[in-house]
């Protein structure tokens, strides 16, 4: 009998975990436990004294980790210098949103510190994503580590994200081709409850939307005429934009409640209401904020597992 008591909550852990151990087996909570204890805090207490002092590195952090899980898996591709004739992906174009990767160059230094060449750039960067949720007041949870840093970076693979004009079925090919799913793709799209966006990524909606329509017309009047006298069109100041939410710096479901009234700010975020199934899930996450962040923190640790690299990088802008 004792064994099998013994066994049994191993069993339960391998039950619950199978679901996003697919692709990640090599993944397990406890990894640092032995080879560097306190990676974790390390890492808490490097995005803590940054958020503390610039309120707009919780999102940049968010966003990195999207950014770098979907080209080449979660490898810190995204983190790399471009080196001789390589252009990185740093260094492509849509690296307008990227900024904060000072926080995860302070957190690696101090790693390297205590434990060096244990923990992976990725881990860091995916461990910083879910801080950066939790400090604003988002959800927490466990973050499986493991992750290995990849060896190549270049820009020319950051066409590969998903664009703010994608229509609903180039969300679904984008989303599905990383082995994601549609609830995956609006549970993770309200990470745009955080940040700023510039207005390059929504004048395709306000400005000579097509031959008939100068707006998009499923946006509301008010809202587009803002976002209009934000961004003129011969808008020159390069770093014109707007909040993506009126709560950005709060991670809560206002960002699905905004969809509904049709302030959903890029083409991709208005776009989830195109299908049956993820306009529900719209509706579903815009009435219950514990219904979202419940399938937030799902679908992050799938994002967050699809992993991609070889090495434990000592310094994480650039390979061994
Ligand atoms: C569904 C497809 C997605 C598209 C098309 C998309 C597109 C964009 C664009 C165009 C920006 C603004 C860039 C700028 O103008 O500065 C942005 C910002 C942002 N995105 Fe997404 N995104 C997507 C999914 C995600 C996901 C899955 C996450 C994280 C879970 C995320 C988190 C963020 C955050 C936090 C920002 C604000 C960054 C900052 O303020 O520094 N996005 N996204
Ligand atoms: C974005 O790309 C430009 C041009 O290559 C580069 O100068 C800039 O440093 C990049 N931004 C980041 C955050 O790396
Ligand atoms: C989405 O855009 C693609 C490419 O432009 C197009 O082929 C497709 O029909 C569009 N789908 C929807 C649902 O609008
Ligand atoms: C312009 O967009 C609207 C809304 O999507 C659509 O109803 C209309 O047919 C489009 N016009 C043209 C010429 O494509």
């Amino acid at each position: 009998m004792a064994p099998i008591v013994a066994l049994f909550p191993s069993l339960v852990l391998m039950m619950v975990f199978s679901s996003f151990s697919q692709r990640a087996d090599s993944l397990s909570l406890n990894y640092y436990e032995k080879t560097c204890p306190n990676a974790e805090s390390i890492v808490t207490n490097a995005v803590k004294s940054a958020v503390s002092k610039d309120k707009t590195v919780p999102a940049a952090l968010l966003r990195l980790h999207f950014h770098d899980c979907f080209i080449r898996g979660c490898d810190a591709s995204v983190l790399l210098y471009s080196k001789g004739s390589n252009k990185a992906e740093k260094d492509g174009p849509p690296n307008v949103s990227l900024h904060a990767l000072y926080v995860i160059d302070s957190a690696k230094k101090e790693l390297e510190a205590w434990c060096p060449g244990v923990v992976s750039c990725a881990d860091i960067l995916a461990l910083a994503a879910r801080d950066a949720v939790s400090l604003s007041g988002g959800p927490s949870w466990e973050v499986p580590k493991g992750r290995k840093d990849g060896r190549t970076s270049k820009a020319s693979e950051t066409t590969q994200l998903p664009a703010p004009t994608f229509n609903i079925s180039q969300l679904q090919q984008s989303f599905s081709q990383r082995g994601l799913s549609m609830d995956d793709l609006v549970a993770l799209s309200g990470g745009h409850t955080l940040g700023f966006s510039h207005c390059s990524s929504f004048q395709n909606r306000i400005h000579n939307f097509n031959s008939t329509h100068e707006i998009d017309p499923s946006m509301h009047p008010s809202f587009a005429a803002n976002l209009k006298s934000v961004c003129p069109k011969n808008n020159k100041a390069k770093n014109a934009g707007t909040a993506m939410d009126p709560s950005s710096t709060t991670f809560d479901n206002t960002y699905f409640k905004l969809i509904l009234q049709g302030k959903g700010l890029f083409s991709s975020d208005q776009a989830l209401l195109d299908f049956p199934k993820t306009k529900d899930l719209v509706s579903k996450f815009a009435s219950s904020r514990e219904a979202f962040t419940k399938a937030f923190v799902n679908s992050m640790i799938k994002m967050s597992s699809i992993t991609g690299g070889q090495e434990i990088r000592k310094d994480c802008r650039v390979v061994n």
